[in-house]
């Protein structure tokens, strides 16, 4: 298993991850504005040389907003104070908006965040009205050197509105990572949103993917137990793109999938799989209703806290004597959880790894134990667990 932090440290990767785009927009203001001013500090501004960019009359104003527009900008007079305030306003509003970030809540962060964008969007649309206003003195600003005027008056407009894209990324990725401040064990709805987007994301990819022999040998397994005991109707939960609800639907079983990812579900339906979306605290089935469960590999994004709501509610859904199979990866004896550092999905998955005693522990509180035993495959210790509801 690779290395596992603690829950702090990996919201300190994460924090690292989303500030790169964070910075990226004040990066993106600052080269807006070498861009657009420096040459014009040097060689002079022809467009300002013909009596500026704001010199349009209010006659010539189409409408109360834009004159309502121009007196808001009368203190701001000289060329000079309009790059100052015009390139500061988006600059440090960005920078103020990380530092937030690095330091403050995700809710405080991202309404900053929110502000800092909102701030850039007007700017860029201040520089394209300004623009504009250029590109009606055209006749007598000309070309400077081989530039159009308009164009090189555009040039801002696309900065900042890259800025706010850059900044809107960072703040949707705080938002989608888990929450960080060290207030205590991660709680289930605080991962099933990013869980959601990493499983959206790959479900096509995941859906090729090959299963390991000896996964292919722990469900036939318990195919053989669910002839054995009578077990017609299964419930697969976290069944992800439903290769295994087809493998039981095709041996004869009345199955139904469910998974927190809508493009896994539809993934399961392409199969011919009666599947749902839906959540393993929002199981909405009547109860006493399955002969069995199989959850493979899934219950390993379920917070430790969590856990015992979670087979409660699985409990609920079975007929008494019914089978079911818990097969996760876990440790030899120490429990961890927490986002997955260098996980190959994007937000990093939730995963929580149990002893092997912890695991039976909590199985014990709702089910009996039928049968426990460890796969150590591929650097992997898998746990599995065939349990079943008390007759
Ligand atoms: C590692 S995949 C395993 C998929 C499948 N069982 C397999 O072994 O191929 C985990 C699956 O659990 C689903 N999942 C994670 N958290 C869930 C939750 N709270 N409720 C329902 N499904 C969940 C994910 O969407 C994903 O499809």
């Amino acid at each position: 298993m690779a290395a596992v932090d603690q829950v702090g440290e990996r919201q300190a990767m994460l924090r690292r991850r989303y500030l790169r785009w964070w910075l990226a927009a004040p990066a993106t203001c600052l080269l807006s504005f070498l861009f657009l001013w420096l040459p014009a500090f040097v060689a002079g501004d022809a467009g300002v040389a013909c009596g500026g960019p704001l010199s349009l009359s209010p006659s010539e104003m189409k409408s109360g907003l834009e004159r309502k527009w121009e007196r808001l900008r009368e203190p701001v007079t000289s060329t000079f104070e309009q790059v100052l305030v015009f390139n500061a306003l988006p600059s440090v509003s960005a920078l103020l908006s990380g530092a937030f970030a690095a330091r403050a809540g995700r809710r405080l962060s991202t309404a900053v965040g929110a502000l800092a964008v909102s701030v850039m969007l007007v700017v860029a649309l201040d520089w394209m009205y300004l623009a504009l206003g250029y590109y009606r003195l055209l006749n007598c600003a000309g070309w400077d050197g081989e530039l159009p005027w308009l164009l090189w008056h555009l040039l801002p407009v696309l900065g900042y509105s890259s800025a706010a894209v850059l900044l809107a990324v960072g703040v949707v990725a705080r938002w989608r990572s888990p929450r960080s401040g060290g207030s205590g064990p991660v709680r289930y709805d605080e991962v099933i949103g990013p869980l959601r987007t990493a499983y959206d994301d790959g479900a096509r990819q995941r859906d090729v993917m090959g299963k390991a022999p000896w996964k292919l040998a722990e469900r036939e397994a318990f195919l053989k137990r669910l002839n054995g005991h009578g077990c017609r109707r299964l419930l697969e939960v976290g069944a992800g793109s439903g290769q295994d609800s087809a493998y039981f639907q095709e041996n004869g079983l009345e199955v139904v999938a469910v998974d927190l990812s809508p493009a896994m579900v539809a993934l399961c339906r392409e199969k011919g799989i009666e599947a749902y979306v839906m959540d393993f605290l929002g199981l909405d089935f009547a109860a006493g209703s399955f002969d069995a469960v199989y959850a493979l590999n899934c219950l390993l994004h379920v917070p430790n806290r969590d856990l015992a709501a979670v087979l409660d509610a699985i409990h609920a859904l079975m007929r008494p004597g019914g089978l079911f199979f818990l097969g996760v990866y876990g440790l030899a004896d120490t429990t961890e959880e927490g986002p997955f550092e260098g996980d190959d999905h994007y937000p990093p998955r939730f995963f929580s790894f149990r002893s092997d005693e912890r695991l039976q522990e909590y199985a014990r509180k709702a089910f009996e134990i039928v049968d426990f035993h460890v796969v150590e495959a591929g650097g992997h210790r898998f746990q599995s667990l065939t349990l079943q509801r008390a007759v």
